[in-house]
């Protein structure tokens, strides 16, 4: 097998130069309807789990089983991570290296070490074209889709109620415009082995949630994003079972973070499944990508967690690159500090109560609000492909500032919105109003902020007005 090239640039290569891998209390926000916030450094954690978990997320990192012994690699896992996901020793090579003969000694040393210690386990990976013993890489067809469904059942048996999620399968979408699933033995035993794969694995374990995973789906836009999309929404459509999205966002040189990625997070939430940053690296440690990165994960509710790829630069696959949290002696680099103020700063968006507050239903109001004497204003920019569009919208504050705003917008005939973050719409076409979040209304003089929303049809012609409250 050859590399992978994509548009975005070389995928990171394995140091496995043999193998063909293409890589290849928080919770608790709503208090009597109303919607709390943390402020930063009023409620700032010191360790990327404890800031994690505030807001109801987790922070967590892979790991090898063979570190387990090394005293300054678990000083630092135990001190600033509550998940764990085992970088290989629940691949398919691994689980089961003969045909039907499952090893699972190196996998339990990491799922002891979690459980002890109350750390979440994402089991990594079911269904992959990559690591697979000799024996699956010789098989096709019925043969293999049978051999495929059998480890998903044994070994989703045998980890049965100690895992928060499995990655049921990895990578099955090919790179490029194509937005084509990648060509592999399994592919090939037909399209519908994905669906297969999460069907065995639920019969298996109805409690764990079961979740697609990949790489170079982190920009909007891409084609390998839509394509993944739209097998998402008709999972969904058709009741296959599916819980969660991972993105992988290994980032390197040549694809870096995208400007887009809270809107490739916010419209998977939006099909109703968890998203989650499931093996964070970056070329270099860019601390701004990786600010941004965690501040976006933070910014979608049901962003539920980030994973990076290793705890220091010296235990990651791309060990060249330097692109991990912690140097080779385990000192935090900038990128950590960067990655627990973004966590720090986070705030966790809550929809509105569904219950009206104690003292009965309020009336919705009948006239329109206030303006406060600044008022302010407000500009659409729409980023559009064929038969859908993004619009991302700031609302800047008058000489006043604002308690609240409102933005009210026209859509074309025929666009609806799918999905929004940030605000709150009365509809979903026509004409629309959206009104701030409870932790994005207040804005000093001259201050911005955005949200938007995702539309089907074309979204041209929208001209947003603002008016402060
Ligand atoms: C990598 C591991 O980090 C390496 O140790 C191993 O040699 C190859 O696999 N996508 C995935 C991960 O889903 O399983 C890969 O992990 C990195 C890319």
């Amino acid at each position: 097998m050859s590399d992978d090239i994509t548009p975005a640039g070389r995928r990171p290569e394995t140091r496995h130069g043999t193998r063909a891998l293409l890589i290849s209390a928080a919770a608790a926000l709503l208090a009597a309807g109303a919607a709390l916030t943390f402020a930063g450094s009023a409620n700032a954690a010191s360790t990327l789990g404890a800031s994690a978990a505030e807001r109801g997320r987790y922070f967590g990192t892979a790991v090898a089983a063979n570190k387990l012994s090394d005293g300054a690699y678990t000083t630092i896992l135990n001190r600033e991570f509550n998940q764990v996901t085992p970088e290989n020793e629940m691949k398919i090579d691994a689980t089961e290296p003969q045909q039907n003969q499952f090893t699972f000694a190196n996998a339990d040393r990491i799922v002891n070490y979690a459980q002890q210690r109350g750390m979440k386990i994402k089991g990594h990976t079911l269904a992959w074209h990559s690591q697979q013993p000799g024996w699956m890489q010789r098989m096709e067809g019925t043969t293999l889709r049978q051999a495929m469904l059998n480890h998903v059942t044994q070994v989703v048996t045998y980890y049965r109620g100690k895992l928060d999620s499995w990655d049921v399968v990895n990578e099955a979408f090919a790179d490029g415009n194509s937005g084509a699933r990648r060509d592999s033995n399994l592919q090939r035993t037909g399209n519908d082995w994905i669906e297969a794969a999460f069907r065995a694995a639920r019969a298996a374990d109805p409690n764990v949630k079961l979740c697609y995973n990949d790489y170079n789906i982190d920009n909007w836009t891409a084609a390998k994003t839509q394509a993944v999309y739209r097998m998402v929404q008709d999972f969904k459509q058709r009741g296959v079972p599916i819980d969660c999205v991972g993105l992988q966002s290994h980032f390197t040189g040549g694809s870096s973070y995208p400007s887009n990625y809270r809107t490739t997070l916010s419209s998977f939430a939006a099909l109703g499944v968890d998203v989650q940053i499931t093996e964070l690296d970056i070329t270099n440690a860019d601390p701004n990508q990786y600010r941004n990165a965690v501040a976006d994960c933070m910014a979608v509710p049901r962003c539920t967690g980030i994973t990076v790829w290793g705890i220091r630069d010296s235990d990651s696959w791309r060990s060249g690159e330097r692109p991990l949290l912690f140097d080779g002696n385990g000192n935090k680099k900038q990128a950590y500090d960067a990655v627990l103020q973004a966590l720090n700063d986070g705030v966790t968006p809550t929809t509105p109560p569904t219950t009206p507050p104690t003292g009965g239903p309020t009336t919705p109001p009948t006239t329109p609000p206030t303006q406060g004497p600044g008022g302010c204003s407000a500009t659409v920019s729409v980023q559009s492909w064929t038969g859908g569009f993004v619009a991302t919208v700031r609302v800047t504050a008058g000489s006043s500032g604002t308690n609240g705003w409102r933005v009210t917008m026209t859509l074309p005939s025929g666009a609806t919105i799918v999905n929004t973050w940030n605000a709150q719409p009365s509809g979903t076409s026509g004409t629309v109003t959206f009104s701030n979040m409870s932790y994005n209304g207040r804005l000093g003089a001259g201050q911005s902020t955005e949200f938007g929303f995702q539309g089907n049809g074309v979204g041209t012609g929208m001209t947003p007005s603002c008016s402060a409250t």
